[in-house]
C-alpha cells in the first residue's frame, strides 16, 4: 500500500557551483559534487520526506548509478521498482550560479527507455496509491501508462509537465487532474496547444483573469497550479472540480527564504503537493501553501533530493 506512487526519472547529477554561468566558448572554475536527482527520484523523495509512503516505477542501469538508486530509496523507505536497462543509469550536469540559479544538461540513458509495458506490469503497484505523480523526462507513452491506470481506479493525478523542452501530447495532457508547470513550461504548452505565444516572464506579473483564462483554455476539466518561482503560485480550477468554499482562481504567496541552490525546487513543490492531497481532506489552497512552503525549504540546501527536508504537512 501506498499513498503516492511516482512513475518517472532517476540521474545521478554532476553538480558544478561557480561564479556565473558559463558561456559558449568559455571555460570557468567550479567547486564539484555529485548527487541523487532526476525529476522522478527527486518528487518520490520530496513526497516520502513530506510524510506519504511512496513507491516509485523507474528504469536504471546497470551500474553504479542503479545501485545508489535502490541504496537512497531504502534510506527514505521508498519502495522502488525498476525496469533493468542495457543504457547507462540517468546522468545530469548542472551549473548552479552565486544566485542559485542553474543550466542542466541530461543524458537519458535508462530513463529513455523506460517501457509502457512496464508500467503497465506495475499495475498492482499503481492502482493501489491515492495520487499517481509522473514527469516528461521519461517517454511519453510510458507516463501516459501511468496517469490512466491512476485514472482508471479513480485516484488522482498529477502531471509535472517538465522539462519545458518535453513535447506533451494532448493525450497525455489530458489525462492529468492536476498539471504543475513553471512559467517556462506553461508558456510552452499554451504555444503548443492553443497556439497562445506568451513571454514566460511576464507571467508573474499578467493578471489573474487572463491566467485563468489560459489555463481553462490548456487544460478544460482539470487545475492548473503555475509555480512562479518567488512570485509564489497560481491556481486555476475547472468548474465542475470546486468543492465547499473553494476559488475558481487564486494566487498563493511565495514562502520566504534565502535560495543558494534551486535545483529540485519544482520538483519539491510536485512531491509535496502529491504527499499532501494523499494524506489530509482540507481545501486545496492549504496544499498548495504546503507545497509552496516545502519548495522553498528545499532551495535552502544544497542538492536536487538530498535538499528535500523533513517537513508533514500541517494535521498529518
Ligand atoms: O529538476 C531537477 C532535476 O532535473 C535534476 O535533479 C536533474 O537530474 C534533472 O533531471
Ligand atoms: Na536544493
Amino acid at each position: 500500500m501506498s499513498d503516492v506512487a511516482v512513475v518517472g526519472s532517476f540521474n545521478v547529477d554532476h553538480v558544478w557551483r561557480c561564479d556565473a554561468l558559463p558561456h559558449a566558448g568559455e571555460t570557468r572554475t567550479g567547486r564539484y559534487s555529485t548527487g541523487p536527482g532526476g525529476k522522478g527520484f527527486n518528487q518520490a523523495v520530496a513526497s516520502a520526506r513530506a510524510g506519504a509512503s511512496t513507491s516509485f516505477v523507474c528504469a536504471l542501469g546497470d551500474d553504479l548509478g542503479g545501485q545508489l538508486a535502490r541504496a537512497l530509496a531504502e534510506a527514505d523507505g521508498i519502495a522502488l521498482v525498476d525496469q533493468r536497462s542495457e543504457h547507462p543509469t540517468g546522468t545530469a550536469g548542472i551549473y548552479v550560479d552565486a544566485h542559485g540559479r542553474n543550466s542542466i544538461v541530461i543524458g537519458a540513458g535508462a530513463n529513455g527507455d523506460l517501457r509502457a509495458s512496464f508500467v503497465e506490469s506495475q499495475w498492482a503497484v499503481i492502482a493501489q496509491a491515492r495520487v499517481v505523480l509522473a514527469q516528461c523526462e521519461s517517454p511519453g507513452d510510458a507516463v501516459l501508462v501511468a496517469l490512466r491506470i491512476g485514472l482508471d481506479v479513480g485516484a488522482t493525478t498529477v502531471l509535472n509537465p517538465a522539462p519545458a523542452n518535453a513535447d506533451v501530447d494532448v493525450e497525455l495532457l489530458v489525462m492529468a487532474d492536476i498539471l504543475t508547470p513553471n512559467e517556462t513550461e506553461f508558456a510552452a504548452l499554451l504555444g503548443k496547444h492553443c497556439g497562445v505565444e506568451i513571454d514566460p516572464d511576464s507571467l508573474a506579473a499578467t493578471d489573474s483573469a487572463t491566467l485563468h483564462a489560459h489555463c481553462r483554455n490548456l487544460l478544460p476539466q482539470g487545475s492548473v497550479v503555475i509555480t512562479l518561482g518567488a512570485e509564489g503560485a497560481f491556481v486555476s480550477h475547472a468548474a465542475g472540480q470546486l468543492r465547499g468554499d473553494d476559488l475558481a482562481l487564486y494566487r498563493v504567496p511565495a514562502y520566504p527564504a534565502t535560495p543558494i541552490d534551486t535545483t529540485g525546487a519544482g520538483d519539491a513543490f510536485s512531491g509535496a503537493l502529491a504527499a499532501s492531497l494523499s494524506q489530509l481532506e482540507q481545501p486545496f489552497a492549504e496544499h498548495v501553501r504546503f507545497a509552496a512552503r516545502y519548495a522553498a525549504r528545499s532551495t535552502e540546501t544544497a542538492g536536487a533530493a538530498a535538499s528535500m527536508p523533513r517537513l508533514a504537512p500541517l494535521g498529518a
